[in-house]
Formats: structure tokens, C-alpha cells, sequence
């Protein structure tokens, strides 16, 4: 592997120089997306044609010049590996004609196995061979808690409040769902492993709309069962966004790299999470101002997390209408920024 920043960032080990990637970075801020994305009937069809998704996930490499590729697919693979298929709607986004509300309708879910789930193995192993060892390849899955919140919702939601009332009245229900998506993710992860992802991160969404004693029952344990699977070799980021009141927790997980939203105060962070490299955190929002403006946030950023255990990106995924100019300022700025 070439360019290992990334790798050596997430176990702690000296690099010299910050790695960036962005979260999001492979989808609809590029021309190059959108243009592919007009000429297939919908999102689906690239996510499930590994050529496609292949060429998705190199776009940001070779455009922006991130230190990570990151394979182009969706966390609602795993309800729908599991038997809950989704549709994702133009300017509307995902929805799902079934959702959970019973046992039997838990009870008729099937655990995900690899076979399921193929075409996102068979993108890796294009991605893989395409870039030759250029940059590591990051693979993902949505986290337990924000799976179910779609499965139940069946729905994006300001609120999440179907999902949460689920939570609190449907306790034993909750955990047995959880338990499935859980051992979903985990073969599906493992699969990723082996197809030849160098990395992992698990995005925990909507966790920061949880009570911390809900988050404390719901979510961290089954993160924690995920970390705890996968063995040693390939780094994993938990990315709990909103989950500052979790912080303890979160550290204790066994992962390498917890990443954090633009809420979240980073000294404060550093001193709660001593044993993790920490992986954010600018406002997504700032990429809307001047490139000037954007590199003088940047460099503030770097400085204040310092040159160890640190993997530069937003703190939640780059929003669609992002200016391409600043968000290379952002990848630039990282890039040419050297600690005295
Ligand atoms: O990081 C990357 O670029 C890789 C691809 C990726 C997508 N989704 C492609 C996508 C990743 C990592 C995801 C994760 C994902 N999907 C999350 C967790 C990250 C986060 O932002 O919190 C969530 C909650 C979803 C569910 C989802 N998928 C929603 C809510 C939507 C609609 C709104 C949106 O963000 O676009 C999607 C659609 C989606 N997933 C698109 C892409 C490129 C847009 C589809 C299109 O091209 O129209």
C-alpha cells in the first residue's frame, strides 16, 4: 500500500502529515457522480451493478485527492439483505413499503449472510484491484440502533419519535431486532474484510437523539459486539454522531478510532477518549463560506487537535449543494498543513 496515513492514524502511530477523506465524499457533491447518476434507471442500480459502484467509489480519489476511498453503497442493504426491502425516492429518499411493528414480523426477518449481499463484496474486490494499493479502501455499515430506526420508521424523520416510542414500549421486541441486525452486520462486515476493505467504520447516525440511558442499552452493546467480532487487523471508526453525553463509553469500545460531530468540543473529547485516534470535525455547514475562510477553519482545526491519533473530516456526511472549491480547500489545507 502506498499512501498508509490513514492505517497508521488509526493505530496510533506517527504519520507525517494529517489524512483526510470526507464522509459522503463518493455521491452527489461530484459532476462525475451526477452525470452516471442520469444515465441508470435509479441509486439502486449503481449500488447493485459492482462496475458502477466501483467507478462511484474511485471518483473522489482520483478527483479530490482523499487519503481514503470509501465503496459507494447504503446502510439500508442490511434490512434489505434481511428480508425489508427499501426504494430510495427521488427528493423524497429512503422509504420502505413494509416495516416492523410485531414479533412475527421480527420472527420473518432471516439473518443476512454474504451471499446477500455479493454485489457490495464484488465492488470491493473491483475497487481493490483498480487502485493498485494507491489508497486504503474504507468499508461500512450502519450501526444497529440506526438500522432499526429505519426499519421501524420506514422513513427519514426529524424525529425518529416512531422508532423511539418503539424503544420504551417495546423493550424485549427492540433487543431481538437489534440482536438480528447485529449478527446481519457482523457477517456482512466480515465479508467486507475479506473481499479486501482496510478499514471499517460503523455510522451511528441518529444516535445523539437517544436518552444516554436508552444509548447505554440499545446502542452501545451492539456496537460493542461488532467491534469485538471482527478481530484485530482492520481498524475500525465508530461514528456516533451526537452521542457527546456517551463519550466514557465510547471509549471503552473496542475500536481504534471514534469519530465526532462539530458539537462535540475537541479538548474536551481528547481528555474523555485519551486511548483512541479521534476522526472529524468541521461543521459541514462551513463549507459553504470562502475558500479563505474555509483554509483558516481547517489549519484552527488541525492545530487543536495536534499532529497525533487524528484523521481529518467533517463532522457528518458533506451536504449535496457543497461548493467543490471549498471542499478542495478543505482536502488541500490538510494536506499541505505541517506541525512545527
Ligand atoms: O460515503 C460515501 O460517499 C459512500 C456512500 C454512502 C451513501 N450512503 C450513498 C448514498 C454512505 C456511507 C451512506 C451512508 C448512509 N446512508 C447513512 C449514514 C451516514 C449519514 O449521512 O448519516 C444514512 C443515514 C443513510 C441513509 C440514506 N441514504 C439517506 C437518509 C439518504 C437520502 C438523503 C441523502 O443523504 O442523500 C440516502 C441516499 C444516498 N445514499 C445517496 C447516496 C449517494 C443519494 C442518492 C442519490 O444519488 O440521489
Amino acid at each position: 500500500m502506498n499512501n498508509q496515513l490513514i492505517l497508521k492514524a488509526a493505530r496510533g502511530e506517527k504519520v507525517d502529515r494529517t489524512p483526510v477523506w470526507i464522509m459522503r465524499q463518493a455521491g452527489r457533491i461530484l459532476p462525475e457522480y451526477r452525470g452516471l447518476r442520469k444515465k441508470v434507471k435509479d441509486f439502486k442500480e449503481l449500488v447493485k451493478t459492482p462496475e458502477l459502484a466501483c467507478e462511484v467509489t474511485l471518483q473522489p480519489v482520483e478527483i479530490l485527492g482523499v487519503d481514503a476511498a470509501i465503496i459507494f453503497s447504503d446502510i439500508l442493504v442490511i434490512p434489505e439483505a434481511m428480508g425489508l426491502p427499501y426504494e430510495m425516492k427521488e427528493q423524497f429518499g429512503p422509504f420502505f413499503e413494509k416495516t416492523i411493528a410485531t414479533q412475527s414480523d421480527i420472527d420473518n426477518l432471516r439473518i443476512a449472510s454474504e451471499e446477500d449481499l455479493s454485489y457490495v463484496t464484488d465492488a470491493i474486490k473491483l475497487v481493490k484491484s483498480a487502485l493498485n494499493g494507491k489508497v486504503p479502501l474504507i468499508g461500512f455499515a450502519g450501526a444497529p440502533w440506526t438500522v432499526l430506526s429505519y426499519m421501524i420508521e420506514g422513513q427519514g424523520s426529524k424525529t425518529f419519535s416512531t422508532a423511539r416510542k418503539f424503544l420504551y414500549t417495546k423493550p424485549e421486541l427492540s433487543h431481538q431486532l437489534l440482536e438480528k441486525i447485529t449478527e446481519s452486520t457482523i457477517n456482512y462486515l466480515k465479508a467486507q474484510i475479506e473481499a479486501g476493505a482496510d478499514m471499517l467504520q460503523l455510522f451511528d447516525s441518529w444516535a445523539g437523539i437517544l436518552s444516554p440511558d436508552q444509548y447505554r442499552e440499545f446502542g452501545i452493546p451492539y456496537i460493542e459486539k461488532i467491534c469485538s467480532s471482527l478481530g484485530e487487523d482492520t481498524p475500525m471508526i465508530v461514528f456516533a454522531k451526537g452521542a457527546n453525553f456517551a463519550l466514557k463509553e465510547l471509549s471503552a469500545l473496542n475500536c481504534d478510532v471514534i469519530g465526532i460531530d462539530w458539537n462535540m468540543e475537541i479538548a474536551n473529547v481528547r481528555a474523555q477518549v485519551p486511548n483512541k485516534t479521534l476522526q472529524g470535525n468541521l461543521d459541514p455547514a462551513l463549507l459553504y463560506s470562502d475558500t479563505a475562510k474555509v483554509a483558516a477553519a481547517t489549519t484552527s482545526m488541525l492545530n487543536t487537535f495536534g499532529p497525533d491519533r487524528h484523521i481529518a473530516n467533517l463532522g457528518h456526511g458533506v451536504y449535496p449543494d457543497t461548493p467543490l472549491d471549498s471542499v478542495k480547500a478543505f482536502i488541500n489545507t490538510v494536506k499541505e498543513h505541517r506541525f512545527e
